[in-house]
C-alpha cells in the first residue's frame, strides 16, 4: 500500500487506484472499461463467463470483478478470494451471486436495476399498437403468402385507455409516451404515487380494469402479485381488451389468460415474461398460448437492447468508482448503503465488522490512543455488519487503518484517500 499523508496529494490518491485490479468477464460492454480505464484502474476483460475453477484460478490477481448473469459467485469462490472488493453485476438480478456470503466478507455487490426502463417502455407502446392491428397475425401470414387485407377489429390506439398496474419506474415512462400519443393513462399502485401529467391514479385494481382497453403490468414479483391477473380479473377486464406482461412470468396466470383469449373476452395479448423460461437460447420454449390468434410471445427481451447494454455499463462502472474512491456504497443489493461527499484535507478510513456491541468503542479507542482527529463519522448498520466510514486528521492513516484492521470484529479496513 502506498504511504499516508495527512493531507492527500493526487499522487497518493493515483497510487491507490492503480494498484487496483479489475476482471470484466461475459463481454460487458466497452463502455465500461472505457470509463474504468480513464479513472486509472487496471482492466482485464474475459469474453466468456468463466466457471467456479476457472475464478479460482484467476481471481487471486484481481480485486474487483464484473459479471453479468451467467457466472455463479459461490461460497467456496467467495471464502476463497477474501481479497475482492467489490463485485459488480453488470445486469438486472444478482441472484447469481452469493450474496450472503459477500456481505459476510464485506464485499458489496452492485447491479443496475433501472438502465433498461426506457427499452421496456418502448417494446410496452410498439405493443399496444402491434395488438391493436394484429400486427402479429398480418405478418406470419403475409410470410406464409396469405393477403388479409382488411380493417376489421383494427383500431387506433389515439383516444384509448391504457391501464398501468405498477407506476414505478417503467410504468411511469409507459404513462408519459402513451400519453404523447394521445392515449387516456389510469394507473394503479399499492404506493401512492405522483401522476405524470394528465394520469390518473386509481383506488383499486378492478376500477382500473373495468376502464382499461389495455392493461400493462409493471410489478415486482412478491407474494402479492403472484397470480395477480388470474380469470376473475381478466372477466373483470372490458370485452375486447388486451393484457401486456413485461413485468414477471408469474403475474399472470397463464392458463386463464389462455381462456379467456379463446372465449373471445379478451382480444390479445403481449406476453415477454413467462412462469418457466428456458435457461438458454438452446432450449426449446413452449407455452400453451402458442398457435392462439392476435397474441405476440417474446423471450424477456424487454430490457434487451444495446442502448441499454450500454446504460448499464456506465451504471455499474460508476457505482465501481464511488466504491473505490470515496467508500460509497450507495446502490449495494447486500450492503449498507452509505453516500457521503468527499470532505476536503481529510483522509477516508473505511470499515467493515461484524455487528456487535462495542466494536465502535474499541475502533474510536485506537484513534483516539494516536492523537487523531476524526472530522466526520458515519456509521450504517445490518443485523450482521456495520460499515464505517471515517474522515480523520492523521499523520498516519495508514498505521491506524492496519490497527483498526487487527481488531477481532473487524471484516475489512481500507484507506480510500
Ligand atoms: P419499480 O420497483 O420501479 O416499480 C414497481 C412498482 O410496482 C412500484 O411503484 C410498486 O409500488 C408497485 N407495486 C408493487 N406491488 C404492487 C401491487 N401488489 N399492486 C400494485 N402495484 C404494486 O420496478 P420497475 O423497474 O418499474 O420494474 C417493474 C417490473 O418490470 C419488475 O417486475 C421487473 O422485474 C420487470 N422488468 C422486466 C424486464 C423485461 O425484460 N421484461 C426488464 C426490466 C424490468
Amino acid at each position: 500500500m502506498a504511504r499516508a499523508t495527512a493531507i492527500p496529494s493526487q499522487s497518493f490518491l493515483e497510487a491507490l487506484v492503480s494498484e487496483l485490479k479489475i476482471l470484466l468477464t461475459e463481454n460487458i460492454h466497452a463502455v465500461a472499461k472505457d470509463k474504468l480505464s480513464e479513472e486509472g484502474f487496471k482492466v482485464d476483460l474475459l469474453a466468456h463467463s468463466p466457471s467456479e475453477d476457472e475464478l479460482m484460478q484467476i481471481l487471486p490477481q484481481y480485486q474487483i470483478l464484473g459479471i453479468r448473469s451467467k457466472t455463479e459467485i459461490t461460497q467456496k469462490v467467495l471464502e476463497a478470494n477474501k481479497h475482492l472488493l467489490t463485485i459488480g453485476c453488470f445486469c438486472i438480478g444478482t441472484n447469481q451471486v452469493d450474496l450472503k456470503n459477500a456481505r459476510k466478507w464485506g464485499v458489496p455487490v452492485f447491479n443496475a436495476p433501472h438502465s433498461n426502463t426506457r427499452s421496456v417502455a418502448e417494446l410496452v407502446i410498439a405493443e399496444m399498437i402491434s395488438l391493436s392491428r394484429q400486427l402479429g397475425d398480418r405478418n406470419t401470414q403475409a410470410h406464409q403468402g396469405g393477403w388479409v387485407k382488411s380493417a376489421e377489429g383494427a383500431h387506433e390506439v389515439r383516444g384509448k385507455t391504457l391501464g398501468i398496474v405498477g407506476y414505478g419506474h417503467i410504468g411511469s415512462q409507459v404513462s408519459v409516451l402513451a400519453e404523447s400519443m394521445g392515449l387516456k393513462v389510469i394507473f394503479y399502485d399499492i404506493v401512492k404515487k405522483l401522476p405524470l401529467g394528465n394520469a390518473i391514479g386509481k383506488a383499486t385494481l378492478n376500477e382500473l380494469l373495468a376502464e382499461s382497453d389495455f392493461v400493462t403490468l409493471h410489478v415486482p414479483e412478491t407474494p402479492e402479485t403472484k397470480d395477480m391477473i388470474s380469470k376473475k380479473e381478466l372477466m373483470a377486464m372490458k370485452k375486447g381488451a388486451h393484457v401486456i406482461n413485461a413485468s414477471r412470468g408469474t403475474v399472470v396466470v397463464i392458463e386463464d389468460l389462455v381462456e379467456a383469449l379463446k372465449a373471445k373476452h379478451i382480444a390479445g395479448c403481449a406476453i415477454d415474461v413467462f412462469p418457466e423460461e428456458p435457461a438458454s437460447n438452446k432450449v426449446k420454449f413452449a407455452s400453451p398460448l402458442q398457435g392462439l390468434p392476435n397474441v405476440i410471445l417474446t423471450p424477456h427481451i424487454g430490457g434487451s437492447t444495446e442502448e441499454a447494454q450500454y446504460a448499464i455499463g456506465l451504471e455499474v462502472a460508476e457505482s465501481f468508482r464511488r466504491y473505490l474512491r470515496i467508500g460509497s456504497s450507495s446502490g449495494a443489493v447486500n450492503f449498507p448503503n452509505v453516500d457521503l461527499p468527499v470532505k476536503q484535507g481529510t483522509s477516508r478510513l473505511l470499515n467493515v465488522h461484524r455487528n456487535e456491541p462495542g466494536v465502535l468503542g474499541e475502533i474510536n479507542g485506537i484513534i483516539s490512543k494516536a492523537g487523531a482527529n476524526i472530522e466526520g463519522q458515519y456509521l450504517s448498520t445490518d443485523p450482521e455488519i456495520g460499515y464505517l466510514v471515517m474522515d480523520v486528521h492523521a499523520t498516519q492513516v495508514q498505521a491506524l487503518a492496519e490497527q483498526i484492521g487487527k481488531l477481532s470484529r473487524s471484516i475489512r479496513t481500507r484507506v480510500v484517500y
